[in-house]
């Protein structure tokens, strides 16, 4: 079968392709096939593949939702009815999450009602069983052809729509698409920083879906969890008999990501001693595996993340100065939510589709009371915190409308709280006669110390490095304001 994208017009990828030495180079197009009978997924997938096209296949909606969440698709393919998710929860998905994602729905049932609602909701097309199968080759031709061309005009600004992931319209966060589209295509390392739930591990997927090593692994290692010894045996992998309990031989993350990207989650804490031996593959790209001698090569590209502030572990001792700098060649910081209160509206947008959809509740909006208390809250937990409290509500949402009754106790309770604690501050600091500087900057300090312990359940090292004091000193306070 002749092969008709490849006569479509060459374009240049990505941005980052703009680099004088690039080459141009034309688009792979994608294409999932979603189908709950094998021999359809077999027929489909193989004759796509033959078209020249690079073709995965998911048998029930959920799996599809899973593979959308994870990959960029061009092209779906979806069969309506199937058990579970169907046709239309994959179509809607789909438009939520990657809204230039095009759809094609087969059905057996084809109605002008459901044909009508799924153009409605987005669909590219529409086919009924039984189809020829040189009819859906036709179409999918033309709109892959589209899809170039639609590229090519957009070469010099187009951004690989998995950045589209990361939501948001606050200038930081455009700006963030922005620098992952131009790291992206690039072997270097990246550091991503940034406080907890902001969205680094979201990032780092970004960065490697719109980078040329999508199609390879993506191996990510929350670097946190395990002892040095157990680290670099997950890092490196074993021989048969390196320790006790290595009954075989195991490959290690890196081994498995070879050509992909590794990432390295919470890098600021692993041990000074598996940095070093990082350190080594971060140069030469070798290492051994734990109890062998065999010198393994790879081609791996690593992106870490950290909420750690890693020059001051560098100036503490704990964190190699050396494998700070091979780790930082790019960094990125992703700012904390209450720094960037314009990405909220479609943050919340993005969490009502997505949860309505995944819980199957009908709610469709969200009362301005609520975005109100959203924009004032200083959202400690960030996007993750955001995230929780808008699927809990949809959980308890008993009409098509968010409203404040479904916030939790602490966030109904927040505004009046602050304004409390104001007015109290203002009492104590006007009204009372006895009025003392010093009681009253320690009242000021025992709060922050508190808050600070509460935030990282009473780690200290943490808790002083929020405070910006040393651990030695805060023990000190803690002693002196008699918190313990
Ligand atoms: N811009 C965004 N758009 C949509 N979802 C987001 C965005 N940023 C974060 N999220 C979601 O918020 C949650 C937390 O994000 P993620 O796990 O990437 O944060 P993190 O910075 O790695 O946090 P931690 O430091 O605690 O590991 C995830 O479910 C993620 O999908
Ligand atoms: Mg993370």
């Amino acid at each position: 079968m002749e092969n008709t994208i490849c006569s479509a017009p060459t374009k240049k990828e990505y941005m980052g392709n703009m680099a004088s030495n690039s080459h141009e180079k034309e688009t792979v197009i994608h294409i999932l096939i979603v189908d709950d009978r094998e021999n359809m997924r077999n027929l489909l997938s193989q004759t796509f593949q033959e078209m020249g096209f690079n073709v995965s296949v998911a048998s029930t909606g959920e799996e599809a939702i899973d593979e959308i969440t994870q990959h960029l698709y061009h092209i779906v393919i979806t069969d309506l009815s199937m058990s579970g998710k169907s046709g239309m929860d994959v179509l809607r998905y789909v438009k939520s999450v990657s809204p230039e994602t095009e759809v094609i729905i087969i059905t057996a049932y084809g109605t002008i009602e459901i044909a009508v609602e799924a153009m409605r909701l987005g669909a590219h097309d529409f086919i009924t069983k039984p189809f020829q199968l040189a009819v859906l080759q036709n179409k999918i031709s033309k709109l892959a052809k589209q899809i170039q061309i639609k590229n090519t005009n957009r070469a010099q600004t187009w951004i690989h729509p998995s950045v589209k992931h990361l939501v948001g319209e606050s200038a930081q966060t455009r700006q963030l698409r922005q620098i992952i589209a131009r790291i992206a295509p690039t072997k270097s390392s990246v550091l991503i920083t940034g406080p907890s739930g902001v969205g680094k591990e979201l990032v780092a997927r970004a960065l490697h879906e719109a980078s040329p090593r999508r199609d390879e692994p993506f191996i990510a290692l929350n670097c946190a969890s395990l002892a040095p010894t157990l680290l670099e045996s997950e890092l490196f992998g074993h021989e048969k008999g390196a320790f006790t309990g290595a009954t075989s031989r195991r490959e290690g993350r890196f081994e498995r990501a070879h050509k992909g990207t590794l990432f390295l989650d919470e890098v600021g804490e692993i041990d000074p001693g598996v940095q070093v031996k990082l350190l080594r593959v971060l140069q030469d790209g070798e290492f051994e595996r734990v109890g062998g001698t065999e010198t393994i090569k790879v081609d791996v590209r690593i992106i870490a993340a950290t909420n750690r502030d890693l020059r001051q572990a560098i100036s503490q001792g704990t964190f190699r100065e050396d494998f700070y700098y091979r780790l930082n060649v790019f960094s990125v910081y992703v700012p904390p939510l209450k720094e960037r209160p314009d990405d909220i509206p479609a943050l919340v947008e993005h969490f009502l589709n997505k949860f309505s959809m995944e819980l199957k509740k009908e709610v469709y909006e969200v009362d301005d009371e609520v975005i109100e208390l959203f924009l004032q809250y200083p959202w400690p937990g960030n996007i993750r915190e955001l995230e929780n409290i808008m699927e809990r509500a949809i959980v308890l949402a008993t009409g098509t409308q968010i409203t404040i009754n479904e916030m939790p106790y602490e966030l109904q309770n927040y505004i009046e709280t602050e304004r409390k604690k104001e007015t109290e501050v203002q009492r104590r600091l006007y009204e009372k006669d006895d009025f003392s500087l010093e009681e009253h900057t320690e009242r000021l300090e025992k709060e922050l110390i508190l808050k600070a312990l509460e935030k990282f359940h009473w780690n200290k090292t943490r808790a002083a490095e929020l405070l910006g004091i040393k651990r030695t000193t805060l023990q000190y306070r803690i002693r002196k304001l008699g918190l313990e």
